[in-house]
């Protein structure tokens, strides 16, 4: 069976293709770039609207298939930006109608996790998924995936974008500001602020400002910030792992394509004698062929959607599905 699923909860539209053992097929994108300031979600949605077509046709021919190899379509159904969910749904019911194919709508915290699952072979994970607007720890417990801890204000991507744009270094600024930690040398003390198995991000933002106002240098301020935030993160990760007692960890989301952080997480990993994994950079970010394999865990299960099902919930909650495939 081949699924073809399509991403586009915030700033990417993906397309991706995988079969019915997760071998990838195709993987597709093209996100869009606010030409200034932050993302507006009609604009992402317009730039959705824009590409859908391309990026599915690129999938495609990708895959050497065509529109009549496709035996499913699913698509993701939230959370995220209602009006860049309602593209990406309107393209997956628009090409299920058209070849009359069943549709499935996912959740797209979840297809994190289980194309991490799929492709890295930890089996039962405890995931930190670190995006730009989502910051969780989630594990499978009594038939869900439950979410142990999770940001109490923004998500840590979000944070690094908003820091780099007051501090004049585009958006999307987490690979800029990876590259400037490199460089730093001399940490300055930030807000370290966990409570349980939540963190919260947004006094790290003023603090840095303030930092860069005083003259610090911008490698020392990305040092500073990578530092700390990672710090929360992997720290809430391991009382997550402890509390119910998961062996594997798993990194997902954009902010997981972060090196320092991955460093981190496998040295607490390694030190509780457990193990970490973390997929190919290009499945960690919003992507399709996560979307297109959960799609088709779903369906294998025997989940079936129609149409009027399948409307988009732009806060669709992790722990709201009922697991049937594992
Ligand atoms: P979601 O809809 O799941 O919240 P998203 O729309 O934020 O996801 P992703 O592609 O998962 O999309 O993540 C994008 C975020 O990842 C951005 O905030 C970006 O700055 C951050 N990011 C990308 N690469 C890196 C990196 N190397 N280091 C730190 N952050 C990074
Ligand atoms: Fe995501």
């Amino acid at each position: 069976m081949i699924t073809l699923g399509i991403e586009g909860t915030a700033h990417t539209l993906g397309a991706g293709i995988v079969d019915s053992e997760c071998n990838v097929l195709a993987n597709e994108l093209d996100m869009f770039r606010p030409p200034s300031g932050g993302l507006h979600p009609r604009e992402a949605a317009n730039h959705h609207a824009d590409v859908a077509a391309d990026v599915m046709s690129r999938a495609l021919d990708a895959a050497g298939l065509g529109p009549e190899d496709i035996d499913l379509v699913s698509f993701s159904m939230g959370p995220g930006l209602g009006p860049c969910l309602r593209v990406a749904a309107t393209a997956a019911r628009a090409f299920a109608c058209m070849r009359n194919l069943p549709i499935i709508g996912v959740n797209h915290c979840i297809a994190h996790i289980e194309i991490g699952r799929a492709l890295t072979g930890c089996r039962d994970p405890a995931l930190l998924y670190a995006s730009g607007g989502n910051t969780q720890v989630i594990a499978f417990a009594e038939g869900r995936y439950r979410i142990f801890g999770e940001t109490q204000d923004i998500g840590i991507g979000n944070m690094l974008d908003k820091l780099g744009r007051d501090l004049g270094l585009g958006f999307y600024a987490g690979p800029t500001i990876e590259k400037l930690a490199k460089e730093g040398t001399e940490y300055h003390e930030l807000p370290y602020s966990v409570k349980g198995m939540d963190v919260a991000f947004s006094g790290m933002i003023t603090a840095a400002v303030a930092l860069h106002n005083k003259g610090v240098p911008l490698e020392d301020i990305a040092f500073s910030v990578q530092e700390t935030a990672f710090a929360m993160l992997t720290e809430v990760t391991e009382r997550a792992m402890a509390h119910i007692g998961k062996k594997e960890v798993l990194l997902g989301g954009g902010v997981a394509q972060n090196s320092r952080l991955r460093d981190m997480v496998e040295d607490m990993a390694h030190a509780r004698g457990a193990e970490m994994f973390v997929p190919d950079r290009q499945f960690c970010r919003d992507n399709g062929a996560m979307i297109a394999w959960l799609g088709a865990e779903m369906h294998n299960s025997g989940v079936r959607m129609t149409v009027p099902e399948t409307l988009v919930r732009q806060r669709f909650r992790t722990d709201e599905v009922e697991v049937g495939w594992r």
